[in-house]
């Protein structure tokens, strides 16, 4: 059984990849570009880029929108984290929480799912800190900054451990469960 992921970042295709294996389903990464509308509701972006996906005649696959939502920027960057780490990028936003004690923070991913010509939308999360300090050489994004034990970074664990706490991780354990649910796995 396959699974065509639909993304420009080979990172992703990595956790879904090692979250799927123990069900037999192998991930088959695809580069298809999709217009991503600029709204506040990661649900919003996922639901009308499975419509345009469809349109093209692309079944069963996955595509994610995710964000990094900081306390004391008001959310920031949120629904701007890619524009955000493509221009100030993580050394930007630690500058921006330059003594800031308040250092919580909120990752969020929406997976959304074609299987079976059924839809399943499903968003996971996973609270942390922003560290002072990039570190860590694994992962992708803001994976150096963010902190899910207030400690280690996602950048310097193994996918495999990522996956046991990230907000992709708990998004994979509702969507398995869902697929579970509908028979479809
Ligand atoms: P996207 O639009 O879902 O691809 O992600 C928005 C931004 O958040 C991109 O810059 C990604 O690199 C970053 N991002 C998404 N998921 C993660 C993650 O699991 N760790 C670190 N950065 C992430």
């Amino acid at each position: 059984m396959k699974l065509k992921v639909i993304t420009s970042n080979p990172g992703k295709v990595r956790e879904y990849q090692n979250s799927f294996t123990h069900l037999g389903i192998e991930m088959e990464h695809l580069h298809l570009p999709y217009d991503e509308i600029q709204t506040f509701q990661l649900e919003e972006v996922v639901e009308k880029g499975m419509v345009e996906i469809r349109k093209k005649g692309v079944t069963d696959f996955i595509i994610d929108d995710s964000g990094l939502f900081i306390d004391s920027l008001k959310g920031f960057p949120g629904v701007w984290s890619a524009f955000a780490q493509k221009t100030i990028g993580n050394e930007g936003i630690l500058k921006l929480m330059k003594n800031v004690s308040d250092r919580k923070a909120e990752f969020k991913c929406c997976i959304g799912c074609d299987f079976g010509g059924e839809t399943i939308i499903v968003t996971g999360i996973c609270n942390g800190t922003i560290l002072t300090t990039e570190k860590g050489k694994e992962g992708f994004g803001y994976d150096p900054i963010f902190s899910y034990d207030g400690k280690l970074s996602f950048a310097e664990i193994s996918t495999e451990e990522k996956n046991n706490f990230s907000h992709r991780g708990n998004a994979v354990r509702l969507l398995i469960s869902e697929l579970k649910n509908r028979s479809l796995i």
